[in-house]
């Protein structure tokens, strides 16, 4: 077939399941013509692939396409078409009201049908009319999707295993927007890990929205949970490293607590949500467990895993959440002990259960209060992990160049960022670095190894007569937020 070259910009919200999907669509649009551009500026087509979990992520959506809207028109007025879509949760959410809302849009389409855009995109070059698809296909979306020739993603990768939920926590959306449960064949994983390690990564990260309830079909037939498939997958040589996220508390098994004491490959974080502490909220949320089973996890995985940090997710004024509710959720803060977090205020989200309970609803000036009191506590807690990693010596994955010349960015096994000054060769490599120093949001270092007198060669070289030396930039860690819910 014969295609003149496009140019796709695809713009992600939310968590690192859109983040791995838009890497998808790309590769499937790539046969059309299109190729990756940094800006909606010029742009054929410019995709949103959005983000429902929370009321101001929806929000941001609109104001996006009103500013796509002029870019819009520039191009029509030279007699080009810029084809705008709406992918993702909030898409598969709200559907034909986005049309109604923004009818320049052509597109709108969720996250089980990214396999199907070479024929949507088709039709809506072809066709007057919008082009909708919130369909939940009999076919998965994982055997469709170009699995050889995808692009490399680099040193640290994202796999995704598992799909959508079945816990219906009172307050998500996302067993509505990403539909029931699915894990994708143990297999399938293997072969597409396997293709990206010969490609050049080091460490993927197992995606899903509840990773943990993983359940796939294994090369022998069975069943096999999260822990099996990451053993499986630590035989594969040359992957120094797995992660997974975001788990459930009630899907913690024994056999992935196990993993973490006996699978060297496994770093030693574990992005755990717990959203309350109180078991009051925590059953009208039906998380299905207590604070006290949470605590009781933890225990097994630092038994299992001695210095293993723990990330968690907080939403606080939940309808009905009292002070003492309140009260409870920052014991178990303290009792835990955190090394990063996310909290949130509760939003109501249409269409859930916890959107109707009418009962005890805080105001926005209590909620924000609640916020505060959180976050503090949260960032004495990362504060006080991060300094106490101040000169002791980690192994940090380089995967990307720094604000500044000469300078790699990477992750401590913890999943701190990590900043030092590093030839570009070592990107891509697990490097011993010496922490030099600490804020609340990342970590400075200190190659080590033969590679340090290079490196300070380099960092003589590039930062003579500034002041303003490498360690004291705080790359943005946020860039890597993980917004995934479970
Ligand atoms: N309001 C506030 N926070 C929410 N989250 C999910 N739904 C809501 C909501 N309605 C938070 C949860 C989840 C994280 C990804 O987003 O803490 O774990
Ligand atoms: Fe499922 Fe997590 Fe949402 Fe609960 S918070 S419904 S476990 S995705």
């Amino acid at each position: 077939m014969a295609t003149s070259r496009k140019k796709l910009f695809i713009k992600t919200y939310g968590c690192q399941m859109n983040v791995y999907d838009s890497g998808r669509m790309a590769d499937v649009l790539a046969p059309l013509g299109y190729e990756p551009a940094e800006e909606a500026e010029g742009a054929d087509m410019v995709i949103l692939n959005t983000c429902h979990i929370r009321e101001k992520a929806s929000e941001k959506v609109y104001s996006e396409l009103g500013r796509l809207r002029l870019q819009q028109q520039e191009k029509a007025a030279a007699g080009e078409r810029m084809i705008i879509a709406v992918a993702g949760c909030v898409a598969q959410a709200e559907g034909a009201e986005i049309m109604a809302r923004a009818p320049h849009v052509d597109m709108v389409f969720g996250p089980q049908t990214y396999h199907q855009l070479p024929e949507m995109v088709t039709r809506a070059v072809r066709g007057a009319g919008g082009v909708i698809n919130t369909d939940f296909p009999v076919e998965s979306k994982f055997d469709l999707l170009p699995g050889e020739g995808a692009t490399p993603q680099g040193p640290s990768a994202f796999v995704s295993v598992q799909e959508g939920c079945d816990k219906f926590c009172t307050f998500c959306v996302v067993p509505y927007t990403r539909g029931a449960e699915y894990s994708r064949s143990a297999t399938q994983i293997l072969e597409e890990t396997r293709r990206m390690v010969a490609n050049g990564t080091v460490e993927i990260t197992l995606l899903g929205q509840n990773v943990n309830a993983y359940h796939g079909e294994g090369p022998d037939g069975g069943t096999w949970g999260l822990g099996r498939l990451i053993r499986a997958l630590a035989e594969i040589d040359g992957l120094a490293r797995i992660r997974y996220t975001t788990s459930h508390p009630r899907d913690m098994d024994d056999d992935l607590i196990r993993a973490h004491g006996e699978v060297p490959q496994l770093m030693p974080f574990v992005h755990l949500p717990v959203q309350s502490g109180s078991d009051r909220i925590l059953a009208a949320m039906n998380r299905k467990h207590t604070a006290d089973d949470y605590r009781r996890i933890v225990d097994k995985l630092r038994a299992a895993r001695p210095g293993l940090a723990l990330s968690s997710d907080f939403i606080v004024g939940f309808p009905g959440e009292t002070a003492e509710d309140f009260a409870a959720t920052l014991r178990l803060i303290t009792d835990v002990g955190f090394a990063s977090a996310y909290s949130f205020k509760y939003s109501a989200r249409p269409g859930t259960p916890a959107a109707a309970m009418a009962e005890g609803r805080l105001t926005e000036d209590d909620k924000s209060e609640r916020l505060e009191a959180v976050q503090t506590l949260l960032a004495e807690q990362q504060r006080a992990f991060n300094a106490g990693l101040l000169g002791t010596v980690q192994e940090v994955l380089f995967d990307r160049r720094g604000k500044h010349a000469g300078q790699l960015l990477g992750r401590s096994p913890h999943m701190q960022a990590v900043h030092a000054a590093a030839p570009d060769r070592l990107l891509g490599q697990v490097v011993p670095v010496r922490i030099t120093a600490a804020s609340a949001s990342s970590l400075g270092g200190e190659v080590v190894t033969t590679e340090t007198a290079l490196a300070e060669t380099v960092l003589a070289e590039t930062f003579l007569g500034n002041k303003t030396a490498p360690s004291g930039v705080a790359p943005d860690i946020k860039a890597n937020h993980q917004e995934m819910t479970a």
